[in-house]
Parts: structure tokens; sequence; C-alpha cells
């Protein structure tokens, strides 16, 4: 059986947290493969809506191992803090694992994220204040401190009570803090250690068995292909790797164990923080995606950015991912739209580039080429066969599929579980 990774197609936000619920139903394990808190999956199910950010949403049903990976940076407070949420809504967390090697998202790294970004000023990449590069930074820099730590109390205080001696220094001589206490943090989060420690173990093995058994594994990346700290639109991205690819560092599978990509992809473009998006619409039709696409960070509550689709970053994506095929969220945002326009080019001076460039510079100042398609000014919330759509929707799908030359096998039209359609079988 399958190694499926499930991959966000843009900058996030595409709707992963609704097609791995959906998807989650066949398989026997979903494992989270990078990112920390900064993620939010808003997942459906019948009148409830449950938002998660650490905790992958195959946890709504009873029966499937969610692993939290190696390469996830978890806040053990947020984590907590989810795992009593749900708990109190009766979902059971038996089947929770965390990987021991997972870096732990400490005070000092949520107070240095605002801190740089402040300091950044006019080149802030707008964080999501999570501590997300700080712990990601310090890992690199083989200062972090993991979950197994927290299992040798003597080790970690020691450790944590070294690196708290620079962090102090830049919070303090910098920044103008006031510091943070060995002893308050290390007593903390030993508590968090305690409360944690049956959940945590080598999840590396219990993927490898899972997939030697022929189980039916699902990798679930946050953020999107945008977003990856060296295949995105560096600065602007997260720091760690959403792509396909990140799946097997961050979960430790080798590359063969992974035989399908699905990218999950709007069918317009949104992007929340700073960077550029060449399809921007800050205008009527950005405000109507928002309204009517709900277009607000789960985790934040920022306004996203919205604007319409971008071929040529899409089959980037396709590239970067290896995808196998994808899954369009959100078509009926585009039901009142009397025209919809999709980009097929980037004007830079004057030259027209038909393919996709993370060079920053060249986003920001070129002008999108669009091709226009009919709107088909239908309500399409309702349907659940392909055939149903209307001629103008479906051409709207095909015309992508030829563009990015990748099938599309899974439409969205809203976000409870019913509201999909079913295009042809992906796995
Ligand atoms: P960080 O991951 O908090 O460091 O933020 C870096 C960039 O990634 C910012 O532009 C954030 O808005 C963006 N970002 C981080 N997580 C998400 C997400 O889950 N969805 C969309 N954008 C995100």
């Amino acid at each position: 059986m399958p190694g499926i990774v499930l991959v966000g197609a843009q900058w996030g936000d595409e709707g992963k947290g609704k097609i791995t619920d959906m998807l989650a139903e066949g398989v026997d394990m979903v494992v989270r493969y990078q990112g920390g808190s900064n993620a939010g999956h808003t997942v459906k199910v019948d009148n409830e809506e449950y938002i998660l950010h650490l905790i992958p949403s195959g946890i709504l049903y009873k029966d499937k191992i969610c692993i939290i990976g190696d390469d996830v940076v978890v806040d053990p407070k947020t984590l907590i803090d989810e795992m009593d949420q749900l708990m109190a809504r009766g979902v059971c967390l038996d089947n929770l694992r965390i990987s021991g090697n997972a870096h732990l998202v400490m005070p000092y790294h949520k107070t240095l994220d605002k801190f740089e970004e402040e300091l950044k000023g006019k080149h802030k990449l707008g964080t999501t204040g999570r501590g997300i590069g700080p712990a990601y930074v310090d890992k690199m820099a083989r200062v972090g401190l993991r979950f197994n730590d927290l299992f040798d109390r003597e080790e970690f205080i020691g450790r944590l009570g070294h690196t708290l001696k620079y962090k102090n220094l830049i919070l303090r001589e910098i920044f103008k803090h006031e510091g943070f206490e060995t002893d308050v943090i290390a007593e903390e989060y030993l508590a968090y250690g305690d409360r944690l420690k049956k959940y945590v173990s080598d999840t590396s093995i219990l993927i490898h068995n899972a997939l030697r058994e022929e189980k039916f594994v699902l990798f679930e990346g946050a953020q999107g292909t945008l977003l990856d700290v060296t295949h995105g639109t560096y600065p602007y991205v997260t720091s760690s790797h959403p792509v396909a690819g990140g799946a097997c560092v961050g979960a430790g599978v080798g590359p063969t164990k992974i035989s399908r990509v699905l990218g999950i992809t709007k069918a317009y473009t949104t992007r929340v923080g700073e960077g550029p998006f060449p399809t921007e619409q800050i205008n009527e039709v950005g405000e109507l995606m928002r309204k009517k696409g709900g277009e607000y960070g789960a985790t934040t509550g920022r306004p996203r950015r919205c604007g319409w689709l971008d071929a040529l970053l899409l089959r980037y994506s396709a590239r970067i991912n290896g995808m196998s095929a994808l899954a369009m969220t959100k078509l009926d945002v585009l039901d009142e739209f009397d025209t919809i326009k999709v980009c097929v080019g980037y004007k830079v001076g004057n030259e027209v580039i038909s393919e996709f460039t993370t060079d920053f510079r060249k986003l920001r100042e070129c002008t999108p080429v669009y091709e226009d398609l009919p709107g088909w000014k239908t309500d399409t919330s309702h349907v659940k066969d392909y055939r149903d759509l209307p001629e103008a929707a479906q051409n709207y799908v095909k015309y992508i599929e030829r563009i990015i030359k990748t099938p599309i096998s899974i439409i969205s039209v809203g976000p409870r579980r019913a509201q999909t359609v079913i295009l042809r079988k992906f796995v």
C-alpha cells in the first residue's frame, strides 16, 4: 500500500485539512512532517468545526494513528491546549504519537520572532509570531531542545541554561527585554514533558512498520510550496520544507516509500503575510473572494490577500513536488463572477515570461498576463457529481488541467465533507 504526500500547491491555506480529513477515512496513519503551530487546519464535520494547529486532522477518526513527525517544531503548551479542547469534545487521543526528535518551541523563540519582525521594519515577513523561524534557527545552529531532552532533567536544565546565556544577551542588549530564567522555563517544560511522555516515541519506526505491512500512510504538509524555505518566494517564506520532498526528511522515510503526491490548490490564490503576489486583486474582486471564501487566517485571524489563479505558479508547484494529481478547493467561491481570469504569463520589462520565478523582485515588478474564461453564475455548493457542474465550471477545470499538465482528481465546493466531487480515483 502506498505512502502518499498531500502538499499545499500555493502559499498555504489551500484547504489541506478538509482533504486530509476526507482521505483519512481510508488510511491507517496520518503524519504531519514539518512546520508548527503557524498552521491552522479547519475541518467541518456535520455541524462541528475543528481548528487544528499541530495534531493531524485524522485524529477525528477513532482508528487512525496520527503522528507529529521529526521535523515539526512543537510548542508544547499549544499542543496541550489543542489536546484538551479535543478531549473536551469527546475526541480520543490514544492514537497520537509525537517524535522524540521534534524540536520544542521555547518562550524565547516567540519573543525573538516578534522583536526580529519589528527590527526588520519595512522588510518584515509578516510571520505568525509563533516562534517558528527562531526554533528552526536553533535546530540548525544545534542549540535546539527536543522532546527526548525533556526526559533527562539534568541534561535539559544544563543545555537550556547554556542556550539562555546568549539568548538573554541578545534579548537584553539588543531588544531591552528582561530575559528569561532557566529555572522557570525548565520547570514549566519538564511538567509538559511529564504530561506528554506517553505520546512520545520513535515515529520513524512506526511509519516504516506500517508501510512494510502494506498499510496506507498519508503524509500531511503544512503551509504551501511557495512558502518553502528553499523553493518558495524567499525571503517571504516559512523556515521549513512544506514541499513533498520535505516529507522524507520530516518523517524519516526514504523517497522510494512515497508513491503518490497530491497537490492542493484553491480555484483562485491567497496569501497571508508579506511578499510578492502577482495576481493579487486589491479591489472588489479580491473583496468578494475574501468574503465568500471566508479568507481569514485560522491561526492569526488576519485577512488573507486574494487574487486570480496563477498557472505559472501552479505548474512550478507541480514540478517541484512531482505532483501526481491536484485537488481543487473552493470552486464555489468563483460562482458569482462574470469572467474568471487565469494568469498565463508575467510581463517583466518588455519580455513576457511563461515560467514561474522565485526571484521576488521580478514577481514584485511583473504585470500578469491573463486569459479570460466565462464564469458560470450558478450555485455549485450542492454539486456532488462532476457532470452536474455547469459547463463553464467544467471548462475551467479542464483548462487548468491542460495548462498545468496535471489531472484534477478532487473538487471541493464547500467546507463540509459532503461538498466534494470526485473526478477520478486518486489512490
Ligand atoms: P512563520 O511561519 O510564522 O515564520 O511565517 C512566515 C510566513 O509564512 C508569513 O508570511 C506567514 O503568514 C506565512 N505562513 C506561516 N504559516 C502559514 C499557514 O499555515 N498558512 C499561510 N501562511 C502561513
